[in-house]
């Protein structure tokens, strides 16, 4: 594992010859903060070494490196869904080769289901936490002490002067955001009403199919991590004539999504 995450790493410094300092995940239809990086190079998934490659709608796969807010950034627009049918090992391989290539800080964005009934649709939230409900961890198996120890500490998941600095800026600039935790899940389902329930009674605020097998992998290797996730439907356990679609998702994201890119861009140009 290893070396295939060292030469896919090597391929792309050799390509590339840039440094990142930030690195960027874009969720489902969250892919506009793209527009704001002066781009230097990018890849298709397909073409790079090791890749898995994306397939679902609305997740472009394509690895960009740039420069935003005059920060060297990496950005992944699409990333690799457990529920494509990927090994863990895998959704998380891009993590693990943008720690070689030198990130100092990744930045995740999702799509989510709100469950906290005071969430609004189009609400933003900065997540605080999350709650592992996978069905495995990312970190299962032989330990590679060369990324991170055996047993990597998760009292501070997402960086707490990350998280601090974004709720300034979202203020400074009106924007409305929520705060609370972030429980992932494989999918590909949505949740039923009781399965919705049982999140919000085990304290999550909202629910997803991403994000905290990167946000794990990451934090095995040390690297602070925030993230935002869209609310783009609310689980309304009572409501069943209004069921959440794909379309619906991806719809809501585009439009709150100048609103997270606003909070990355300043929180990048503030590394
Ligand atoms: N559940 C799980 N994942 C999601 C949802 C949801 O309601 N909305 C967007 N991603």
């Amino acid at each position: 594992m290893i070396e295939k995450i060292k030469a896919t790493a090597d391929f792309l410094k050799e390509t590339t010859n840039f440094k990142p300092e930030a690195g960027i995940i874009l969720g489902s239809g969250l892919g506009g903060l793209v527009k704001a990086i002066d781009v230097k190079h990018e890849f298709e998934y397909s073409k790079i070494p090791n890749f898995p490659v994306s397939t679902v709608e609305g997740h472009h796969g394509k690895l960009i490196f740039g420069i935003l807010e005059g920060k060297n950034v990496v950005a992944m627009q699409g990333r690799f869904h457990y529920y494509e049918g990927y090994p863990m090992q895998e959704v998380t391989f891009p993590v693990r080769v943008l720690k070689m290539l030198g990130i100092k800080a990744l930045f995740l964005s999702n799509a989510a289901g709100g469950l906290n009934k005071s969430f609004e649709v189009g609400d933003l939230m900065i997540i605080k936490d999350h709650i592992n409900m996978f069905p495995e961890n990312p970190l299962r198996g032989e330990n590679i002490d060369e990324l991170g120890t055996r047993f990597p500490e998760m009292s501070e998941a997402y960086d707490t002067k990350l998280i601090a600095r974004a709720k300034q800026i979202a203020k400074e600039n009106n924007i409305k955001y929520q705060q609370g935790v972030y429980v992932g899940s494989a999918g590909p389902t949505l949740e039923t009403p009781a399965e919705y329930n049982m999140f919000r009674i085990l304290g999550a605020d909202v629910t997803g199919m991403s994000t905290v097998p990167e946000v794990i992998t990451a934090r095995h290797m040390n690297i602070p991590c925030f993230g935002i996730s869209i609310v783009t439907n609310l689980a309304e356990p009572d409501i069943t004539d209004k069921p959440t679609t794909h379309d619906e998702v991806q719809n809501v994201a585009e439009v709150a999504e100048p609103k997270l890119t606003l909070i990355f861009k300043e929180l990048i140009k503030g590394l």
